[in-house]
């Protein structure tokens, strides 16, 4: 294998807080190792249009507290296709850059592997979404704090449903995952939680619920991950408000700024683990993998396993949930 002696680092597909420590953690553990390190703007998009700049440490300074990507990130169609990806190919050998650092969610890792197999280019992944739907590492970059703002959400919607006696649906993000839904309502006491992995009825929802007010509970908070299996908070709500009208129904979807704000310790201290981790993953020789961390430990994941298998929900957290919101 070529020795490699320069990468290009970029952000792409939704932002996740936890991003910029993991630029600032692949940028100085690559100058430390030796690297020419460039950063790459906008994702994909700003590859094929070679918005590139080479970075120093100082370039990375003062960002490890800081939500979103100083890179910047976009969803690209043109990487999608064969041209595209020649194109960004031309760009990459322009500028010498051997190796790529990609930072993204499952789209993002799957342009990756099918660019790295196209043009045999090393690339490592890291996992940078809020969902946590990438297989093989325990916690993704941005999972850890979108929990948090979700939880304070839930927290203060509480004190409004508290006062009205009311039941509110809220909806969170995890395209279609449950992680966030599940893990939000067993952080903020919600009575249930509405996931894609596992179905539930109206009806079975309505005798929570009303068993919940009957025994002294004077309001309900129903957690919904937004999948078009669950139908999703307004949905949802629309249904019980028909068959249930006793209910004073009211609905909050949380939206983008789940995705916002300084990531946590947790978030930094992954990101940077990870971070570093990926330099090592390339000095090691190892290709077409994404860095995750399992049982504390830094593991290798090939991408067609962190992107193909579905990570699966922990049936001890569903029992959980069920049984402390009775
Ligand atoms: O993948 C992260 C995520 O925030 C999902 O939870 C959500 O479905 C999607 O991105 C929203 O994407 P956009 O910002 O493009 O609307």
């Amino acid at each position: 294998m070529s020795k490699i002696e320069s990468i290009g680092i970029l952000t792409s597909g939704g932002d996740a807080p936890g991003m910029n420590a993991a630029i600032r953690a692949v940028t100085r553990a690559g100058i430390f190792a030796g690297f020419k390190v460039f950063g790459i703007y906008r994702g994909f998009k700003g590859l094929i249009s070679d918005e590139i700049e080479e970075f120093s440490t100082q370039n990375v300074s003062n960002i490890i507290q800081r939500g979103g990507t100083i890179l910047k990130t976009a969803r690209c169609k043109e990487f999608q296709t064969p041209e595209g990806r020649q194109c960004a190919y031309d760009v990459l050998r322009r500028h010498g850059i051997d190796a790529l650092v990609v930072i993204g969610g499952d789209g993002s890792l799957t342009g990756a592997r099918i660019f790295a197999n196209e043009f045999s280019f090393p690339i490592v992944g890291l996992p940078g979404t809020i969902d946590n739907d990438l297989y093989g590492t325990d916690s993704t970059i941005g999972y850890d704090t979108a929990l948090n703002t979700i939880m304070e959400c839930v927290d203060k919607i509480r004190d409004t449903a508290t006062s009205h006696e009311r039941l509110f649906f809220i909806e969170v993000m995890g395209r279609d995952a449950g992680f966030l839904a599940l893990n939000g309502a067993i952080a903020s006491g919600a009575e249930a939680a509405i996931i894609p992995e596992f179905s539930t009825q109206t009806d079975q929802l309505a005798d929570l619920i009303d068993h919940g007010f009957r025994k002294s509970k004077n309001s309900s908070i129903v957690l919904v991950a937004e999948s078009p299996l669950t139908g999703g908070a307004m949905g949802l709500a629309k249904r019980m408000e028909e068959e249930y009208p006793q209910y004073d129904v009211r609905v909050t979807i949380l939206g983008h700024l789940q995705r916002g704000g300084s990531p946590s310790a947790f978030d930094r201290i992954l990101a940077s683990r990870m971070g570093a981790a990926a330099v090592d993953a390339l000095l090691d020789d190892q290709r077409n993998v994404m860095i995750g961390i399992k049982n504390d430990e830094i593991v290798y994941v090939p991408f067609t396993k962190a992107i193909k298998n579905d990570k699966p929900i922990n049936t001890e957290l569903i029992n959980t949930q069920r049984r402390l919101s009775i």
